[in-house]
């Protein structure tokens, strides 16, 4: 069996989805194109987890996505052996049986900013552009969405949400190794669309927004989290160089350039729901993710300021709507 038919075959209890084919199509043809070496070592790793028979008890709905099981000592090294092989973990945290995932970032304060100010997500269908390894898809499944789809080129982070998946089986909430630029356009598809963290990372901003327009039904919900500096509508700054060390930081518009760019989208009820600055608090070198971390990209004299020298890490969330009807902003599309 070839390492992609392996990958593929871990999507198989997900053809009940509506679309499934669309779905089953994009991944081949986006598999079809791309390589990533570390494939076959991570689902060798994967494959080592314990079969478990016990019944699986599963909390969403505290900051720790937790599974517990009555499990024999051998199963829970075997846990413990292949969940560590999976190392960095970015998002969390996770509690699997004894095993308590601290990931570098503590995923739970931005879910708590965030959770009782969107629409309630009970029975709807959401997609969580860069999901990285699902911990969010599964605070939105115990919010009750009815389905989670998560979308992220991370190879690593779509195996963890296997691994953590492996145990609670929850056949309706999955993620796909995909961009979201991968997607066909104009889907309509989705209740309430989440981006968090991912519109610095495109060179087209007003692009990814109007993905995301698209991805939604008419009266859907976008809930957009992204940096942002001070500055005046209008304004956004493109850092020369890197931005906190990494290199694929393209633009930090200001919260008002935001707000325009989203309406210039169609984007209706643009409304606050967080403004903060990021600390080492909610993001650190852990044993789950070893080495630098946040402290370490910021300048040592003054931690307001990248250590580039860029204004610091300030992350603002909003929420808008994707309007019933097409409004007079069309003109824009002109
Ligand atoms: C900064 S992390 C944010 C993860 C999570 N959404 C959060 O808010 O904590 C950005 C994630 O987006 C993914 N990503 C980057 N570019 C993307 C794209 N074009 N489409 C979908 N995901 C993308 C990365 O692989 C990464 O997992």
């Amino acid at each position: 069996m070839t390492t992609l038919t392996r990958f593929r075959d871990l999507y198989a209890p997900y053809t009940h989805f509506e679309n499934a084919s669309l779905w089953y199509g994009v991944f081949d043809r986006v598999m079809a194109t791309q390589s990533d070496g570390n494939l076959e070592t991570l689902l060798d790793i994967l494959n080592d987890l314990p079969a478990i028979s016990q019944p699986m008890q599963v909390e969403c709905n505290q900051d720790a996505v937790t599974i517990s099981a009555d499990i024999d000592y051998n199963s829970l090294q075997k846990a413990n052996a292949v969940l560590r092989g999976l190392i960095p973990w970015r998002k969390g945290p996770f509690q699997v049986f004894d095993i308590s995932i601290d990931s570098e970032w503590r995923s739970n304060l931005k879910w708590n900013r965030l959770k009782d100010k969107i629409s309630p997500l009970k029975g709807r269908k959401v997609l969580d552009v860069g999901s990285n390894n699902g911990y969010y898809g599964w605070r939105m499944r115990g919010a009750g969405a009815a389905q989670v789809i998560g979308i992220d080129p991370s190879i690593l982070a779509v195996i963890q949400h296997f691994a953590i998946n492996h145990f609670i089986r929850d056949y309706n909430h999955v993620i796909f190794p995909f961009k979201m630029e991968d997607l066909p356009p104009r889907r309509e598809d989705f209740d309430t669309v989440f981006s968090m963290g991912v519109l610095y990372h495109r060179r087209g901003p007003l692009d990814h927004i109007q993905e995301l327009y698209d991805a939604l039904r008419p009266g859907g919900e976008l809930i957009m989290e992204t940096l942002v500096v001070e500055g005046i509508d209008g304004y956004s700054f493109v850092p020369p160089g890197r931005y906190a060390r990494m290199n694929n930081v393209w633009f930090l518009p200001s919260v008002a350039t935001l707000k325009t760019w989203l309406e210039k989208i169609g984007f209706d009820d643009i409304i606050d729901i967080d403004l903060h600055m990021t600390t080492t608090d909610e993001q650190r070198t852990t044993e789950w993710k070893p080495g630098d971390s946040f402290a370490e990209f910021l300048d040592p004299n003054d931690p307001t300021r990248t250590i580039e020298g860029h204004p610091g890490p300030l992350r603002v969330t909003l929420r808008a709507t994707k309007p019933t009807e097409p409004g007079r902003l069309k003109r824009y599309h002109l």
